[in-house]
């Protein structure tokens, strides 16, 4: 990748890969998270439908599991690049973990939803949660039993996906970090930067189905690569100060 001093307005997609180091397991891995239950049971409005008691242990889980997880050393370089770029840097994330939030970044939007956040059906009210929901308490503003995952489900729209192509229409660099590029809308958001001529990275484990769409892909653990990468910005950035 070119120097990168021209650079201002970046827009981050991450995935499950920059939660891997913190424990979190990913969807597509052999350990995969589907691998415990088939997705139609445990992530569609279907199997909501079908089987509320075991979609809602199994969020209560994510939500143990999210709340028992650190922020990595990925989380904690872009929570550094946040810090430096302010509202020039928008990480959209396809995670419901926190471990950006708890890694210094403050502009992050979840296009997924997130565990620690529970929507009500009837009032459409949404609340931090940290316990379970499995015995359907009620919600804090209606009062009705009807709190679910504020979790986007496949068949349901990601959120905020105007503001997401409008950053992307800003960005003079798009980065992809830890997703596989199996999903849409995200797996076609670098397409959207190419169109719009933003320069494109992708750092990931391994090569990912949107691979060859990338100006450049850098192969290994987010850990070590998304601290080299701020690393580079920040110091071309000190230059041009
Ligand atoms: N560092 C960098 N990349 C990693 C690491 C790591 N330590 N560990 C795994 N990866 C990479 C894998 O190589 C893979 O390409 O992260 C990617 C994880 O891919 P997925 O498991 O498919 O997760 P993700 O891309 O986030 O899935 C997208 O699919 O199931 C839905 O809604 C769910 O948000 C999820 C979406």
């Amino acid at each position: 990748m070119g120097a990168m001093d021209d650079i201002r307005n970046i827009v981050v997609l991450t995935g499950a890969g920059i939660s891997a180091e913190s424990g979190l397991r990913t969807f597509r891995a052999d350990d995969g998270l589907w691998e415990d239950h088939p997705v139609e049971q445990v992530a569609t409005p279907a199997g909501f439908r079908c089987d509320p008691d075991l979609v809602q242990r199994f969020y209560d889980q994510r939500r143990v599991d999210v709340r028992a997880a650190n922020p990595n050393a990925a989380h904690l370089a872009l929570g550094e690049l946040y810090a430096r770029w302010k509202d020039e840097l928008l990480i959209v994330t396809q995670n419901i973990d926190d471990l950006h939030e708890r890694g210094g970044a403050a502009r992050v939007l979840h296009m997924h939803g997130e565990a620690l956040s529970a929507w009500c059906t009837t009032c459409d009210a949404r609340h931090r949660w940290f316990g379970t929901l499995r015995d359907r308490p009620p919600c804090p503003v209606c009062g009705q039993a009807s709190l679910r995952p504020d979790i986007v489900w496949f068949g349901e729209m990601p959120y905020r996906m105007g503001e997401i192509y409008a950053a992307i229409g800003r960005a003079d660099l798009f980065v992809s970090i830890g997703t596989s590029g199996a999903v849409y809308p995200a797996a076609g958001f670098v397409e959207e930067a190419r169109r719009v001529g933003a320069r494109t990275l992708e750092l990931n484990l391994e090569r990912s189905l949107g691979s060859n769409q990338f100006d450049e892909t850098r192969l290994g653990m987010a850990s070590t690569l998304v601290p080299d990468w701020v690393g580079e910005i920040l110091a071309s950035q000190a230059l041009r100060l």
